[in-house]
């Protein structure tokens, strides 16, 4: 498939890598949903978006995906439009300094990086069936290898914000594993995309006390290098992988399998391949899933 004509959602669409890859995709003539948490930079985004893709078809819907009555009502409001969902890139992630629990008491990080993806992928899959040949791709991050402490998954007995979103991402990716497992008899395909590393504000508005201990000396220094080392270039080479599963027929069939920032297939970190971490966050994820909707 190429992309032109085709319904493509991007949660955290508004700003840094997931707006880089909604402005490629309607560059190539998709018909692009954007999603954030506020709705004047959302509206801002549709505008830049329409003006440099030269493309109309951009719209934006406002939800705060750490809340799942919002991720329900963007499904919902999806779901009601006309046609079919084509491709849906769940792209937005969370740090935070300290832990922190949603209004559905679930961690913050694990909420927004591990169970907002899980939910929209199941709201949305009458969507996705209806199109034919629809394609899920999960955007991972952190340092995504080694295995998770199931005992700490969601900084439980300690919170360091980045290693917390390290162990988020990790059960992002072992989720993942299995709902493409899940997906073999549908039309539906679903990939992991690493993007590399970018300066968007997830990592400029990060506070110290984010880092672990022995890092936070020089993050400082962090902070002067990295709008210098990770300037428009890194941004565009962060849309990479998540531009190619989207739009690519080369990856039409292509399902379960874990693409690294340049776009090609990588191994599984451990996390992913071990059965016991995988069908523990499945169950964590469906609790949630399974929950009674709230107003
Ligand atoms: N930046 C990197 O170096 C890097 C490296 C590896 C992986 N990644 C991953 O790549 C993805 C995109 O990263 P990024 O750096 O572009 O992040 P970002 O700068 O934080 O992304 C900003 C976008 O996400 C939206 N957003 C943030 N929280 C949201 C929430 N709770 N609900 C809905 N929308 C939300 C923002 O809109 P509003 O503020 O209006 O809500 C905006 O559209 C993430 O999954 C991240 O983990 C990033």
């Amino acid at each position: 498939m190429t992309v032109e004509g085709k319904t493509v959602l991007v949660t955290g669409g508004t700003g840094g890598i997931g707006k880089e890859t909604a402005r490629q995709l309607a560059a190539l003539g998709a018909r692009v949903i954007l999603v954030g948490r506020n709705g004047d930079r959302a509206g801002a985004a549709v505008a830049d978006l329409r003006r440099s893709s030269g493309n109309d078809d951009v719209t934006a819907i406002t939800a705060d995906m750490s809340r799942l009555r919002d991720v329900r009502r963007l499904a919902q409001e999806v779901s009601g439009r006309a046609g079919g969902m084509d491709v849906l890139i769940n792209n937005a992630g969370a740090t935070r300094p300290h832990r922190q629990l949603t209004e559905d008491g679930v961690e913050t990080t694990f909420a927004v990086n591990v169970v907002a993806p899980f939910c929209l992928t199941h709201w949305l899959m009458p969507a996705l069936t209806a199109s034919g040949r629809a394609r899920v791709i999960n955007i991972t991050g952190g340092v995504p290898r080694g295995r998770i402490d199931l005992d700490n998954l969601r900084g439980e007995k300690s919170y360091v914000g980045l290693s917390v979103y390290n162990q988020t991402k990790l059960a992002q990716m072992a989720m993942s594993y299995r709902f493409a497992q899940e997906l073999t008899a549908t039309p539906v395909t679903l990939n992991v995309a690493y993007p590399g590393h970018a300066h968007t504000s997830m990592n400029k508005d990060l506070a110290i006390g984010t880092y672990p201990p022995l890092a936070r000396p020089i993050v400082p220094l962090l902070r002067l290098a990295t709008p210098i080392v990770l300037g428009r270039r890194a941004l565009l080479r962060a849309t990479r992988s998540s531009v190619y599963l989207a739009s690519s027929p080369e990856v039409r069939e292509t399902n379960g399998t874990y693409f690294n920032s340049a776009a090609r297939p990588t191994p599984w970190p451990d996390a992913a391949l071990d059965r016991t971490t995988r069908d523990t966050v499945w169950e964590l994820c469906a609790r949630e899933r399974d929950r009674p909707a709230t107003a």
